[in-house]
C-alpha cells in the first residue's frame, strides 16, 4: 500500500504501540483487499461491542490499545453491549457475566468512544452526511448508511472497526470506490395493492428475500412505494444484511444514488431481473415463520433498536392494555431514544402495560444461559427471524406491529401472520 508520511509515522509508533498495532492490522487488512491507499474518514461506529462476540481475547485486545496510547481519532458510536445495565439482574444474567461486560465497557470509555450502545446510531447520534467515507460495521448499520445515506463503508469485521476508530482511516477497498457501489440485478414488485407495504414487516420480508437471493451483489428495487419511511428501510436494510451479506442497495426513486434506474446500475443495462409478487412474499413468510404453537412465549421488538416513533406507535398501540401473563414483551432501543420516549409519555404507557424496555443491549448479545431455548418468539423483524432461532434456538412467527402487540396481550399468536 502507498502510505503518506503520517501513515508511514504511524506505523513506525511514532504515536505509540497502540497507533502503530491499529495501523499494522489495517495495512495487512488493505494488503488483503489489494487497496492501494487509505482514505480518511469522518466517523466510526464499532460493532464489536458485546463481549458475547469478542470474549476475553477481544477485551484484551481493547485494553492494549487503551494501555498502549490509543484513543478514537474520530466520532465513534458503539453497538449493544450484552447486558441492560439497568436491569441486568431481571433479565437473566449472571453477576459473573456482567462483571466481564462492565471491564469491556471501562475499555471503551477509555478508547474515547460515544457510549450510543446502539445499532441503528443514524437514528441516535451519528448521521453522516452522503458521500462522505466511514468506518462501520454492525451489518445492518452499514446496509443502511451506505444504501438510505449515500456514504460510503465496507462490512468491517470486529476489532478492525476498533482499529479503523483508532487510525481514523481504513484501506480504500469495496464499497468506497464508485466502480463497486452500481446495482448488479433488479427486482421488480408487481401485482401489489396498497395493502402491502404499510407495516415494517413486508420490509423486513422483501429484504430477507432479497438478502437470500443477492448475497452480497448490490440489488436494486423497483416499485416500493415513495410513501417508504426509514424505519422502513432500516428493516429493508436488516433483513438483507441478515438473509444474505447485502452491505449496499438501493431503491428506485426513493434512495440518493438511485434517482432512475440508469443512475442505479451507472448505466449499465446486462443485469438479471427478478420478479417479486405477492405470492413469492407470502412464500418467503411462511419459511421465515418456524412456530408450531399457539401460545407465545415473548414478543421481541427493536431489532434493530426502535426508534422514537416506533416505540410511539407501539405505546398507542397497547395503551390501556395489558401484556398476558406468561408472555414477555421486550422493547429494545438505546438510552438516548429511552429519554425521548419518556419525555413523550410512552415509557410510561409501556411500562403500565408490563411491556419491558430493553436498553443498550439486545436478547441476541446478552449471555447464552439457554434460557429462552424451545420458546416461541413473535417478532417484526427479519434479523431477529434468522439470529434468534440460530443463537437462541427458538421458533419463530412473524406479525406486523399491530400483530406483535396483539400477541403481547392475548400470548396467543395473531391471527393474520
Ligand atoms: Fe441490533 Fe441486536 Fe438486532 S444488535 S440489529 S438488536 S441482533
Amino acid at each position: 500500500m502507498k502510505l503518506t508520511e503520517k501513515e508511514e509515522r504511524m506505523l513506525k509508533g511514532d504515536m505509540g504501540r497502540g497507533v502503530q498495532c491499529a495501523m499494522e492490522v489495517l495495512v495487512k487488512m488493505g494488503e488483503l483487499y489489494g487497496a492501494e491507499e487509505f482514505v480518511e474518514v469522518k466517523n466510526a461506529h464499532i460493532d464489536a461491542a458485546a463481549y458475547t462476540t469478542i470474549w476475553d481475547a477481544g477485551t484484551e485486545f481493547v485494553e492494549f490499545l487503551v494501555e498502549n496510547g490509543a484513543r478514537v481519532a474520530v466520532p465513534t458510536t458503539i453497538n449493544p453491549m450484552s447486558v441492560d445495565r439497568r436491569n441486568w439482574r431481571n433479565l437473566g444474567t449472571s453477576e459473573e457475566f456482567a462483571a466481564k461486560c462492565d471491564r469491556l465497557e471501562n475499555a471503551y470509555m477509555k478508547l474515547g468512544v460515544n457510549p450510543t450502545w446502539t445499532c441503528a446510531p443514524y437514528q441516535c447520534t451519528n448521521v453522516p452526511m452522503f458521500g462522505e467515507s466511514v468506518a462501520w460495521s454492525e451489518s445492518n448499520a452499514v446496509d443502511y448508511v451506505n444504501s438510505v445515506v449515500g456514504a460510503r463503508t465496507e462490512r468491517l469485521p470486529d476489532l478492525v472497526d476498533v482499529c479503523c476508530a483508532v487510525a481514523g482511516r481504513v484501506p480504500k477497498y469495496g464499497r468506497y470506490l464508485d466502480e463497486n457501489r452500481k446495482g448488479e440485478l433488479l427486482f421488480e414488485l408487481e401485482g401489489f395493492d396498497d395493502v402491502w407495504f404499510q407495516d415494517n414487516v413486508d420490509y423486513a420480508v422483501l429484504g430477507y428475500l432479497a438478502g437470500e437471493i443477492a448475497i452480497n451483489r448490490v440489488p436494486v428495487i423497483k416499485g416500493l412505494p415513495q410513501r417508504t419511511t426509514q424505519d422502513n428501510l432500516k428493516s429493508f436494510s436488516a433483513a438483507a444484511a441478515s438473509g444474505g451479506a447485502v452491505s449496499l442497495f438501493h431503491v428506485v426513486g426513493i434512495t440518493p444514488e438511485a434517482p432512475t434506474l440508469e443512475a442505479a446500475f451507472q448505466g449499465t443495462t446486462d443485469y438479471e431481473t427478478i420478479k417479486i409478487t405477492p405470492d413469492r412474499m407470502r412464500e418467503m413468510r411462511r419459511r421465515l415463520n418456524t412456530g408450531d404453537k399457539e401460545q407465545v412465549d415473548m414478543v421481541l421488538t427493536g431489532c434493530p433498536h426502535l426508534s422514537v416513533d416506533e416505540i410511539g406507535q407501539i405505546a398507542k398501540e397497547i395503551e390501556g392494555k395489558k401484556v398476558c401473563e406468561g408472555t414477555d414483551f421486550w422493547i429494545q432501543t438505546s438510552h438516548p431514544i429511552y429519554e425521548l420516549a419518556k419525555i413523550a409519555g410512552y415509557v410510561d404507557v409501556l411500562e403500565a402495560a408490563g411491556a419491558v424496555l430493553v436498553r443498550d443491549s439486545c436478547l441476541m448479545e446478552m449471555e447464552y444461559n439457554g434460557m429462552w431455548t424451545g420458546k416461541h418468539f413473535v417478532t417484526n423483524s427479519g434479523k431477529a427471524a434468522q439470529y434468534a432461532p440460530a443463537i437462541n434456538s427458538v421458533k419463530i412467527t412473524m406479525a406486523d406491529l399491530k400483530g406483535c402487540v396483539k400477541a403481547a396481550v392475548t400470548g396467543k399468536v395473531p391471527e393474520e401472520v
